[in-house]
Formats: structure tokens, sequence, C-alpha cells
């Protein structure tokens, strides 16, 4: 049978960046004990109230079709919780409910992307963006980070990479992998970029809540002005610790939603009305379980940090936000894929290759915040041994 391109497009952006994850499991299902430190899927509990929320939903028999959009309720939310944030009025029908970020990052790039359109990815960036990209025919640009400036933005390397062929671009801060956050100063050279050229905003809010202190958490949808040309994603897969829950949405001008929503019920004819109710109910609340979560984070970051400072060839740094520290092994003269497979021949400890996330990642390795602070000292002392062995 002949099957449609997207099929031989989306099959060329997968599996090798796992590759070292999947031998870690695959010595883990042979019975060896390893520090998994490559996926960032929290460890940490989630609200006991919203688990509550979606259990009563269950039980009130909140079963049936929800609405495309998403519940009206929940994006009355929605709609208080991003006035509050903007300080400006942000209505329900502004709001689409998807199931996590990457449903809603699929959906808003359908929506303005058409074949040839050129998108901007800030380099290194998260696995999926690439696909995200590709799927409706984009060409993904990457444009490098500056790994010496902690990975924070090169405005003249974004200025000479646009083209009249440039669509959009892809935000994500804080970010996964470098952990960097933007600055106020950073998205309002981005928003007047954006309108210079008369770009898409794409903004992958997800780790938004996990801001270290020092650092503060600026959204291009913040400014007005910026409003029509910014399409936000985020979920509670991070904030809240509920991946599994898949409740995520979008947030953009009114325009945006009412034209994007036949493309998003196209494929999903709603969500699941029980698990919305309970991402209502994570929205409206303030929970101890997730300043808990946010503090063991950083405190994890810093046994890290902590475990190798002084080594021979490693540098690493708190990450300003997020759920993962870029460790820079480029002193070892490997990559970071060469130094991740050491890692886990040796030492058993498993992380991403910096190279996973494209070449603006070369010579890193992604370290995922997600085991206890004591644990993270024994993967620091292992990855030290690993690279003072060399
Ligand atoms: C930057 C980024 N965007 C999107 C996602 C997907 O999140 P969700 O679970 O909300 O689909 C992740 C998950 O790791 C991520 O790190």
């Amino acid at each position: 049978m002949k099957y449609a391109s997207i099929t031989e497009r989306l099959s060329r952006l997968g599996s090798e960046k796992w590759a070292v994850h999947i031998e870690g499991k695959h010595r883990k299902a042979k019975g060896e004990k390893l520090i998994f430190l490559s996926i960032g899927e929290p460890d940490v509990p989630p609200p006991a109230a919203v688990l509550n929320a979606a259990k009563a939903g269950i039980r009130h028999g909140n079963l049936g079709y929800s609405a495309g959009e998403g519940a009206h309720k929940l994006r009355e939310t929605l709609s208080r919780y991003y006035t509050k944030q903007t300080g400006r009025a942000i209505k329900p029908s502004q709001f689409l409910f998807l199931p996590g970020t990457q449903a809603a990052l699929y959906v808003a790039f359908m929506a303005i992307i058409e074949p040839g359109d050129e998108v901007l990815l800030l380099d290194p960036y998260y696995a999926t963006y690439e696909a995200v990209v590709t799927a409706p025919g984009g060409v993904p640009v990457p444009v490098r980070l500056d790994p010496d400036n902690d990975f924070h933005i090169n405005f003249d390397l974004l200025e000479k990479t646009v083209t009249p062929r440039t669509k959009a671009m892809l935000l994500n801060s804080p970010s996964n992998p470098t952990g960097a956050v933007f600055t106020e100063e950073e998205i309002s050279r981005l928003g007047a970029f954006a309108k210079k050229h008369n770009l898409w905003i794409v903004s992958d809010e997800v780790y938004a809540t996990l801001v270290h202190e020092d650092h503060r958490f600026i959204s291009p949808f913040f400014d007005k002005t910026l409003e029509e040309r910014t399409v936000v994603v985020s979920s509670i897969s991070k904030s809240h610790a509920l991946p599994g829950f898949r409740c995520g949405w979008i947030a953009a001008s009114e325009e945006f939603c009412r034209r994007t929503l036949p493309v998003s019920e196209t494929m999903l004819f709603g969500g699941h009305p029980f698990l919305e109710e309970a991402l209502t109910a994570a929205l409206d609340g303030d929970f101890p379980e997730n300043a808990a979560a946010k503090h063991a984070y950083l405190s994890r970051a810093e046994a890290l940090v902590a475990g190798l400072k002084g080594a021979n060839h490693l540098r690493a740094h708190l990450p300003e936000g997020g759920m993962f520290v870029m460790l820079d092994v480029r002193p070892t003269g490997l990559s970071g894929d060469q130094f991740a497979r050491k890692l886990l021949a040796e030492e058993a400890v498993v992380t991403m290759p910096g190279e996973s996330f494209g070449d603006g990642g070369a010579g890193h390795v992604r370290i995922a915040l997600t085991v206890d602070e004591a644990t993270m000292a024994e993967a620091a002392r292992r990855i030290r041994k690993v690279a003072e062995g060399l």
C-alpha cells in the first residue's frame, strides 16, 4: 500500500535519540541496578487534592462527552489564572483544552504551518520539536544558543537566520534541556523580532512554575501587543507531577482558538471530563506538594553541582529553572553521546546525550533531576569517576 509522506517524514526523527535510555532499560530488565537520569518524568507526589478531584469526577458520573474546546468551568478557571498572570483580561474563549502540551504543540503547528514554512528552533531544543514542525510540512531551522552564556539567545545569529519563508519560532522557557529561563529583556527583544518579521511565537511553558530564585518566568503572552501572534502551550504534567493525566491547554487569541478548534476536534472530539474537573482543581488551588517538588528539584541540582565541583574536565552549574542540568563535558574531548555511553557502560548511570536535543547540545549530557538527593550525590560521584579516569 502507498502511505502518506508524513509517515516517512516522522519516522526519520525517532528512536536513535533514545538509544542510551533504551539500552539502560534493557539492562534493567535483565536485573541490573542502574541510576536513571534520562527521562523528565516527575518522581515526586502529585497534589492529593487533584487526585481526589479526579476520583470525585468519576464517582459523580462525569463521564460523558466533553465540549471540544474544554468544559466551560475549566476555561473560566484558565481565564482567571491567565488574567492574574498577565494583568489584563483573558477571556474563557481564549483557551482550548488539549491532552497534554505535546498534543497542543501538534495542533498549534497544524494551525499555522504550510508545507515549506520555516520554523526557528532555539538549539538545543526538546526532542519532539523537529517532529511537530515537520508533521504539517514545515522546515525546522535551528538557531544555536550560546553554551558559554548558559544557553541564552544570540540575537545576531537569530537575525542572520531569518528568511522570507520564516513563519514562526518555538520558545521553551524554562528550557528542557538547558535549564535556561529567558529574561524580561530577552522576551522583549524576541517580541520585537517577531513583530519585525511577522512571525508566530509558539511558547512552550510546561515548566513555567519551576523557576528558581533570582529568576522570573516571563511569557511573550504577558505583552498585550504580542497576543495575536503568540500561542502558549502548557499542561500540569510537570507543575503538578501528573503527566499521566494528559491535561494541557492552548492559550491564544480568540481568533486562533476559534479557527483551531475544528483542527483539534477532528482528532479528539473533546477531552475526558473527570480529568478536566481535576485540571480545574489543579489550577484553582495552591498545593504544598508543588512547592515541595520545586524545592526537591533545586536541592537535587545542588547535590549534583556540589558533587562535581572542581572535577577535572566537567562543568556543571545550577539551572535557572525546570527539571534538568546540562553537564558540559567538552573539556573531556568526548562528545555527549560518547560520554553518556561510557557512563552507562562503566558506572550504570543513564543520561541523555546533549546531541539528542540538536547540534547545539553537542559536548553535553542532560541530567534529569528525578532521583532523590542521596542518589544524585552518588550519581555525581560516578560521573566524576568516569571523567577523571580519562
Ligand atoms: C519542553 C517540553 N514540552 C512538552 C513536553 C510534553 O509535555 P506533556 O506531558 O504536557 O505533553 C515535555 C515533556 O517532557 C517537555 O519537556
